[in-house]
């Protein structure tokens, strides 16, 4: 097979982390005879200092001719005091609205050998396998007015929701939930809300068409709740954007660190962008020391939905879970008696355990 892939490095550890993807699919083409071609584009801070904006035209370009998009994470202190308008976050906004990337997943696996890095019981994670779908391109962070008074003394933000927006992103989950455990629980604040009262009107529709599916409404704050309490209540999770930034980054706790979330981003058609769920981590780039898992299996979720490389996919994750197994972790990860090592180390060895399955 043959493709196209835009690699979005981005900046802070996103530019070690870029690299270890890019082994780990040359060891996958190397192995399983595909043609794997990269090119790469700047995007967020360094795209400010080099072109003047955090998303140039070049970029989009590459991105909407490219089979797939890997990104590394935008942003950084360099960039915290720009106005608005030219922060790195920017650019990955635009980017997701620029390739109609409505519907984001994101997997968080409690892996066995990683529970004691989780903060919360052993017991209580143990288990844990859950899909987040998060909407991508609408509420809150995309909504107008968006803005300041002229006084500075009052502010207004817009979480603005059409039926055809909430649907599509829904279609997303109930599938996602048949490919599962066919539970969904669809994550609201209805009680409050007028967008989160069409948005429970919409999923009590659509069940019918998906009758081999559960489904659950549950209030935003209970499900925060709940997600530190009995993860393993949870299959697919499904709601709107920010409810979904937030609560993602709390189910990170399930898995130990950050560093081991990745993520898949998709339109309608097939050019899907694949991230992990962290930021730059500007407190530890550049020491070659970030846990480079999230982007490895990001590139995992990218020839699963992307390329429909399901084999391939499973490669990967299993490379993963095998090092874990034998108690290899990067510094993020506190485990006893485990073997710390850097970003290259941990790179190679999925690299070497690729070659040595397929
Ligand atoms: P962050 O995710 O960059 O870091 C949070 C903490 O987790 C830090 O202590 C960091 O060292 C650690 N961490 C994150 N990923 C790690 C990895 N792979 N390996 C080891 N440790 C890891 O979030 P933070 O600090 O809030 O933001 C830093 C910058 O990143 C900001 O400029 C922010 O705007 C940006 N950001 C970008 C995102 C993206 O590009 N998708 C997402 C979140 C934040
Ligand atoms: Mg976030």
């Amino acid at each position: 097979m043959k493709k196209h892939i835009v690699l979005l490095p981005g900046d802070g550890i996103g530019k070690e982390v870029i690299q270890s993807a890019k082994d780990v699919l040359e060891a996958v083409a190397a192995e399983f005879d595909h043609s794997f071609t990269f090119e790469t584009q700047d995007i967020g801070g360094c795209a400010i200092d080099l072109h003047g904006t955090p998303l140039p035209e070049s970029t989009v370009n590459a991105c909407t001719q490219a089979d797939a998009v890997l990104l590394g994470a935008v942003g950084g202190p360099k960039w915290d005091r720009l106005p608005s308008h030219l922060r790195p976050e920017k650019g990955l906004l635009g980017i997701r609205k620029a390739l109609n990337l409505f519907a984001n997943l994101r997997p968080v696996k409690a892996y066995p050998h990683l529970l004691h890095a989780s903060p919360l019981k052993e017991a209580v994670v143990s288990g844990s396998d859950l899909l987040i779908v998060r909407e991508l391109i609408g509420g809150l962070y995309f909504g107008t007015p968006s803005e300041r008074s002229v006084d500075g003394q009052s502010v207004v933000d817009t979480l603005a929701y059409t039926k055809q927006e909430i649907e599509q992103i829904v279609d997303k989950a109930f599938q996602s939930a048949q490919l599962r455990k066919g539970h969904l629980t669809s994550v609201d604040k209805a009680n409050v809300l007028e967008s989160s009262k069409l948005w429970r009107e919409t999923v009590e529709e659509k069940q019918a068409q998906y009758p081999d599916v559960t489904v659950e409404h549950m209030l935003v704050d209970a499900a925060a709740m709940k997600l530190v309490t009995n993860p393993n209540s949870f299959d697919v999770i499904v709601t709107e954007n920010m409810f979904g930034d937030i609560l993602s980054d709390e189910a990170s706790v399930l898995t130990g660190s950050l560093g081991m979330l990745p993520s898949a981003s998709l339109n309608q058609a097939s050019v899907g962008l694949y991230e992990p769920v962290h930021g730059s981590a500007p407190d530890i780039a550049g020491k070659g020391i970030a846990n480079p898992l999230a982007m490895i299996l990001s590139t995992a979720l990218m020839l699963r939905h992307s390329f429909q490389l399901e084999k391939e996919a499973r490669t990967i994750e299993t490379a993963v879970q095998a090092v874990l197994d034998d108690g290899y972790h990067t510094a993020d990860l506190q485990i006893e008696n485990g073997h710390k090592v850097g970003t290259e180390q941990m790179t190679k060895m999925i690299v070497e355990l690729i070659k040595s399955q397929s």
